[in-house]
């Protein structure tokens, strides 16, 4: 989030009048955060013929409609008709729609902000993506378009599913955000380890809903997400002295979503207890995972070349969640059974499930 230092000077607005604006921009961060959208504050230049960009923040959920810093900007009627008419005469003006500098499909509201005698300052700016709405509304436009009925029905049944796992994606970005907002907030170590730990599992599990928001299939690719899981794990845990590579081997491997969400929760948990806890004499390490499919029979198999576990772990830490959601998602959700197998060369945990529905190797 950016502010503009002379806000007075350039505005000729009153010390009260700015420090409205300043509050307001003081929250700008958490409203880009949670609407997936930018932000700005423009106010009426003195001579009330433009609009100038005083404040921006830039959403860390999604990528922003632009590259590059608009602050202190200079906004023209013929640019920005929308802008200036709300500063002008104080109204909102919500879901218009227009191409941003980027070339990408937007769309902007905007709404007045006033000081305590009902005056207009400034109005409060939000710019979102709609490329995706945009391409909805086509694919239906050619839907309605179309004759053939079972067709019809397909390319429908597709657009509904597609935008279920959008929204679905969409909203587990907002619970990170507002979960990532109260961590900040924390000087425990133990609660932003749960925290962190949490944000973890709806990342991988948003990796699935990304995957069938992008492809719009009704089966994931597991082999595919496993690796995204990884790269992101590895990534966001690992600490800076550690070196941990990660490799994923098999074939695509097709499930429908629900097990797929299944799969991801299970390789998020084993692969964080390879990162946190087989690497401690050692700063390097090899975390593997392997996939197969033999005679309908799903096996995945994730093994790390640590130190192995403490014999007792397993069964008497129950203060401990990840292996005991790791048994209760293969026996429960996948229908399976689970290994774990370690020695002083490592763990090695395999899970074997059937594949219900169709399969594609
Ligand atoms: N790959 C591994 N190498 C060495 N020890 C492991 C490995 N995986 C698990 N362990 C041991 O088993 C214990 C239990 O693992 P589990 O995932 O249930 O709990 P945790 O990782 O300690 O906590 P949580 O997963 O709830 O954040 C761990 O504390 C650790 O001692
Ligand atoms: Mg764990």
């Amino acid at each position: 989030m950016q502010t503009i230092s002379d806000l007075g000077q350039v505005t000729h607005l009153s010390d009260e009048q700015c420090n409205i604006i300043k509050n307001m921009a003081a929250n700008m961060q958490v409203m880009a955060d949670i609407s997936r959208a930018d932000m700005f504050i423009d106010c009426l230049s003195p001579d009330k013929n433009a609009a100038i960009v005083v404040a921006e923040a830039s959403p860390s959920t999604a990528p922003s409609l632009y590259r590059e810093s608009v602050l202190g900007e200079i906004a023209l009627e013929k640019t920005e008709p929308g802008v200036l008419f709300s500063l002008k005469n104080g109204k909102s003006i919500i879901g218009s729609r227009g191409i941003s500098q980027e070339n990408i499909v937007m769309q902007q509201d905007i709404v007045p902000i006033t000081d305590p005698s009902g005056i207009t300052i400034a109005v409060l700016i939000k710019e979102h993506d709609i490329s995706d709405t945009i391409r909805n509304e086509h694919k239906m436009k050619s839907l309605l378009k179309s004759t053939d009925k079972d067709q019809k029905q397909e390319i429908k049944q597709s657009l509904i599913i597609q935008e279920l796992h959008h929204r679905v994606k969409n909203n587990l970005q907002v619970i990170s955000s507002m979960l990532r907002l109260q961590m900040r907030r924390s000087a425990s170590e133990e609660v932003v380890r749960v925290f962190s730990d949490s944000l973890n599992r709806i990342a991988s599990m948003g990796k699935v809903h990304d995957y069938l928001a992008k492809n719009g299939f009704e089966e994931v690719d597991v082999t595919f997400v496993m690796e995204q899981i990884g790269t992101l794990l590895v990534s966001s845990s690992t600490t800076s002295e550690q070196s941990i590579e990660i490799s994923v081997k098999g074939k695509p491997l097709f499930l429908p979503s629900d097990k797929a969400t299944s799969v991801a929760l299970v390789v998020n948990e084993l692969i964080q207890n390879g990162i946190k806890h087989a690497f401690h004499t050692t700063s390097v390490g090899k975390i593997e995972i392997k996939t197969n499919i033999r005679k309908q029979m799903v096996n995945i198999i994730v093994s790390d070349n640590g130190g192995g576990m403490d014999h007792s772990v397993y069964t008497q830490n129950s203060s401990s969640l990840g292996l005991h959601l790791v048994e209760m998602l293969v026996e429960e959700e996948l229908e399976g059974i689970l290994s774990v197998f370690h020695s002083n060369r490592g763990t090695n945990v395999s899970l074997t499930f059937p594949i219900t529905n169709k399969v594609m190797e």
